[in-house]
């Protein structure tokens, strides 16, 4: 299973051996050490128990934990017996404390249309939202959907599941009906939050007209909680649909948050894995909530006056635990920006950046790497003296990458932490803390406090420094997802089966001397275009479920922007003929748009073994036009590679 990855960059990261320091004003007053780190680390490893105690203590329960874990491999329940609830610690305790008044969040629209919301604010609509919720039926446990625009109300929503123990999952609002209708069934959701549309380069994007679509083939659905943010028509089912607006006003602003156990289910969320179903990933309060504390206080060296951006949508899990949970339970002002990052020109991020005197940036190297292509001179023209911190996140960043951002973004004064994690750890996991660690470019760094990383090989064994191998977790940690929404056995199987006794991450990686991790990229059939996961077979399972297709193989890229492109390889049915912009189309409306193949190339056969398996080692080298490489003798017809690499990618 495992392949070598063929980016290029990756190469370039290997043999990368420049080492940047922490900026001497910045670690003079940085939150963490290098012997805090070191200390800390230990007793995390050492005395766990001791450790995750202190660190929850900053929080409110509502009742105390018993025991700090209770570990039946491979099921962890973390603060065992405590009471707590998301919600009052990211909003309630802050108010008590007296920072009501303080921003929580500062949100623009893609036209520069500002909205401010402050701690009590939020908290008042979170209330209201929490009471809505209840008058519409739904109780403790029950799903709720979301398919929302990045606008506040998303927060708000996520905020009064948690209120009400109702558990939230998100769907991007770039997915189609039909990934939005098969979410809603595996979740049995009751409820479906959604708006009449959002905006994206100028265009309203109707989201409450696929959801009207996905509410057809989803039978669970009772009520659609409806935003109106576009003003637009929509289509409007009384006995169903209810207006979020309307619904607020008339809600009681007063909601005391419910006492919820610590493994109380939190969220699912969707992300894609080896085969064509996308895993509901589940996380429950109390881990969750102390690991995406501890790491936004850390890892961003939080403080008060902070504004930090994590620009990822709610959609992914860098929105849930960077964009939300975690800047809100440190009491931070957070910036959100629903709008393209060229809108109406690459100088967007750093216009919003000096309009809102931002921070700290935690963004993808994709996004850096677009920035980068349009040169230095138009971050140039914007104030960035604000920033004093900058993070990656989401796939490797190229060392080219890395210092551009280094040196043109952070005028080489701001650390740049390089974060690794994944939507299953639900916080970062490893990276190097700012103040404390130089970085390495192209490395993600070490462990966070509680992680016990290796590198081994497939049959368990543990390889040494320098050695390329599997990157598994040797224990359980707090925000560790607890299992698979619906399928405990798959969640076994993936993650503690793999390799017996460790947690597998998915990806190949290697480690230094020094301990610093370096990920090589994915090891299964999981892609990542732009920062974003997308399953090989669920594009595959999208292209043959077209008329014209018989059979589809699909591999990733190297692409000097996104990481990764989607290539398909297509096998017509007879009697068709395959249409490139309609199957687009079509992977579109199966998936959406960010599925689409970037390149088809048309075949009358595929490279397999003589017992049927398809070798996309191959296809990979094709792929990427590179020549072939490898045992091709146990392919039925070798020939097969020649005439695909000879045909044009349509
Ligand atoms: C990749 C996103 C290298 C990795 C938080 C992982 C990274 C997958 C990094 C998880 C990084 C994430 N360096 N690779 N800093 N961060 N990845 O679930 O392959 O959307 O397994 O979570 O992204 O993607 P997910």
């Amino acid at each position: 299973m495992t392949h070598t990855n063929p980016h290029d960059h990756i190469d370039a990261m290997l043999h990368e051996t420049r080492v940047i320091a922490p900026p001497e004003a910045f670690r003079a007053r940085a939150r963490v050490t290098r012997e805090e780190y070191d200390r800390r680390y230990r007793q995390s490893l050492d005395e766990p128990d001791v450790f995750w105690s202190e660190v929850a203590s900053e929080l409110h329960w509502m009742s105390p934990w018993s025991q700090v874990l209770d570990w039946q491999e491979p099921h962890a329940r973390w603060f065992v017996g405590g009471q707590t609830n998301m919600a009052y610690n990211a909003l309630d305790r802050h108010v008590a404390a007296g920072l009501g008044d303080k921003r929580a969040i500062v949100w623009e629209a893609e036209d520069g249309e500002t909205r401010t919301l402050t701690y009590a604010g939020l908290l008042r609509e979170v209330k209201q939202a929490a009471n809505v919720l209840l008058k519409l039926g739904v109780q403790a446990g029950d799903r709720v959907t979301l398919y929302l625009p990045l606008i506040p109300e998303a927060a708000i929503a996520m905020l009064a599941c948690a209120r009400i123990g109702a558990v939230h999952s998100v769907v991007f609002g770039g997915f189609s009906v039909s990934a939005l209708a098969d979410r809603i069934n595996d979740a049995q959701s009751k409820v479906l939050i959604t708006a009449d549309a959002g905006y994206r380069r100028g265009q309203a994007v109707g989201l409450k007209k696929n959801a009207d679509e996905a509410a057809r083939q989803t039978p669970s659905l009772e009520h659609m909680l409806v935003v109106r943010r576009a003003g637009c028509e929509v289509e409007w089912q009384p006995q169903r649909d209810v207006w979020w607006h309307e619904a607020l006003e008339q809600a009681g602003g007063e909601h005391a948050a419910a006492p919820l156990d610590s493994e109380h289910p939190l969220f699912i969320l969707y992300t894609s894995g080896s085969t064509g179903k996308p895993k509901g990933v589940q996380h429950t309060t109390g881990g969750y909530m102390v690991g995406t504390y501890l790491t936004t206080g850390e890892v961003f060296d939080l403080r008060d006056e902070d504004v930090f951006w994590c620009t990822a949508d709610v959609g992914w899990v860098t929105g849930h635990s960077y964009s939300v949970y975690g800047p809100l339970l440190n009491g931070a002002t957070i910036v959100m920006y629903e709008g393209a990052p060229n809108q109406p020109d690459w100088g967007r991020f750093w216009q919003i950046i000096e309009k809102h005197r931002v921070s700290i940036l935690y963004t993808a190297p994709t996004a850096i790497r677009a920035f980068m292509q349009h040169g230095d001179e138009i971050p140039g023209r914007y104030d960035l003296s604000s920033l004093r911190l900058l993070g990656s996140v989401g796939e490797p960043i190229n060392p080219e990458a890395w210092m551009w951002y280094w040196r043109v973004i952070g005028g080489e004064r701001c650390p740049v932490v390089d974060t690794w994690w994944q939507t299953e750890t639900g916080a970062i996991m490893l990276t190097t803390l700012p103040g404390a660690h130089p970085s390495k470019p192209g490395s993600a760094g070490l462990p966070m406090y509680g992680v016990e990383p290796a590198l081994m090989t497939r049959d368990g064994q543990e390889l040494g420094p320098d050695e390329g191998g599997l990157l598994v977790i040797k224990r359980p940690w707090p925000s560790m997802l607890r299992t698979i929404y619906g399928d405990d056995e798959r969640y076994r199987k993936s993650y503690w089966g793999e390799i017996p006794g460790v947690y597998f991450a998915g990806d190949g990686a290697r480690r230094d001397v020094d301990g610093y991790v370096t990920i090589v990229g994915r090891v299964d059939d999981v892609l990542n275009v732009s920062g974003h996961r997308l399953g090989t077979m669920e594009i595959e399972s999208a292209l043959v479920s077209h008329p014209s297709v018989a059979e589809a193989a699909v591999v990733g890229k190297p692409d000097p922007v996104k990481g990764e492109s989607v290539v398909a390889f297509v096998l017509v049915q007879d009697g068709f003929e395959v249409d490139p912009a309609e199957l687009r189309a079509h992977v579109s409306r199966e998936i959406g748009a960010l599925a689409r193949p970037d390149a088809i190339i048309i075949s009358s056969a595929l490279p397999k073994t003589r017992s049927g398996k398809i070798m996309r080692r191959f296809l990979r080298q094709i792929a990427a036009g590179k020549a072939i490489e490898g045992d091709t003798s146990t392919l039925e017809d070798p020939g097969v590679l020649e005439r695909l690499a000879a045909t044009p990618p349509v």
